[in-house]
């Protein structure tokens, strides 16, 4: 099963668009799963992993019978297996081993390492496993993990796997049913500046040679891989600020409230402008200081790009914003949130509109006493 990391992008349009190709969703919060579930994924096809779900979360998932519940530590299990219990209900768990491998595009987004916080350490799987095997409220399925995002090199999915491999194992022997695997998300999208990751298909083969013979059913949590490069950012040149020396700023109308993964990660996205205006000499191309409205000096896309020749009111357009862009973006500044445009072919919808001053000033409300 391709279930696709929902806090990628989880707009209800893009949730259908993969929900039509047969995905399923690997979801974090009970707000994830209402998404998936309003477009149409069943939740059969709905894994819910995270490290510190709540009572009402878990609550949630168990009302929702065949939803996979990811589990990632011993104190989770107790508080799940109490919950399932008083709601009389069984819950599938998988458990989310730490394999202490990281990997990733960034420190930040580093997760399978030995110190992070995420999963059940090796050592303490089978221990667990036995545990909610023997309890009637919990039906263990298998165990899965998750190393980082932004992935590209294989050979830290296939350490991680092949631990993975003799859990599957060591479970067995121990008389322990197997019946899932869940191989987490993580491969890298192509960000242009940097060298083809490898394709899915790669990812696919290892997989069926680290795990094929194992008889499990295996699932595969993208995000990025997914939507990265099906989205941009799209901006307004407000300006150019051209000083006697130092940087020349080419101010946007997008900030890092739209778009927080350079302020974030250091993050490298491609802008191109939407129309040419052609440049001739080498000074045309800048090199810009790319910047958005906000106050703060972290508001900075790149620094020092060479851009073609750019005016106020010239369109550009930050490319691999797909992923990780809208879905982190918020109001900082008291910035109306970032619209989001589906477009098919010659077809487009839109399908988060931007709120209105109005709407953003009514969600909120002045206490009586002040
Ligand atoms: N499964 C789990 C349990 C995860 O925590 C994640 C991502 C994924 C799957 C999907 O990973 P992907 O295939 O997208 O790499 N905001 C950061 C990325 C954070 C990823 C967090 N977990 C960024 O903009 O780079």
């Amino acid at each position: 099963m391709v279930a696709y990391a929902v806090k990628a992008n989880g707009n209800l349009a893009v949730l259908k668009v993969l929900a039509n190709e047969g995905a399923g969703a690997d979801t974090v919060s009970e707000g994830e799963i209402r998404r998936a579930l309003a477009a149409g994924i069943p939740p059969g096809r709905i894994i819910f992993s995270g490290m510190g779900k709540t009572e009402a979360e878990l609550r949630f998932a168990l009302s929702l019978p065949g939803l996979q519940i990811n589990v990632e530590s011993a104190p989770e299990l107790e508080r799940l297996s109490v919950l399932a219990g008083e709601a009389n209900a069984v819950a599938d768990v998988l458990f989310r081993v730490n394999p202490a491998v990281g990997a990733g595009g960034h420190a930040k987004i580093t997760t399978g390492q030995a110190h992070d916080k995420f999963g059940v350490a090796r050592d303490g799987v089978v221990e667990l496993y036995r545990r909610a095997a023997g309890d009637p409220s919990l039906n263990p399925v298998g165990v899965g993990c998750h190393i980082g995002s932004q992935i590209a090199d294989l050979t830290a999915f296939e350490a991680a796997w092949m631990v993975m491999r003799a859990l599957v194992q060591s479970l067995r022997a121990e008389g322990l049913p197997v019946e899932r695997i869940d191989l987490g998300g993580g491969l890298a999208a192509p960000y242009f500046n940097q060298p083809d990751p490898p394709s899915p298909k790669d990812l696919a083969e290892l997989a069926k040679r680290v795990v094929g013979d194992l008889d499990c059913e295996v699932s595969v949590e993208p995000g990025r891989a997914i939507a990265a490069n099906a989205g941009v950012l799209l901006s307004r040149v407000i300006q150019v600020n051209r000083r006697a020396e130092g940087p020349r700023f080419l101010v946007l109308d997008a900030a890092m409230n739209d778009l927080i993964r350079p302020t974030l990660y250091d993050a490298f996205h491609e802008l191109c402008p939407v129309e040419s205006r052609g440049g001739e000499n080498a000074d045309d191309f800048g090199p810009y200081d790319v910047v958005g409205p906000v106050c703060e000096s972290g508001d900075t896309f790149a620094r020092d790009r060479r851009l073609p020749p750019l005016e106020a009111g010239d369109l550009v357009c930050f490319l691999t914003a797909g992923a990780y862009g809208a879905a982190m973006a918020s109001e900082y500044n008291a910035r109306p949130l970032v619209p989001e445009v589906l477009v098919d072919g010659d077809r487009w919808a839109l399908i988060r509109p931007r709120p209105t001053y109005e709407e953003m000033l009514a969600r909120e409300d002045v206490p009586g006493w002040l």
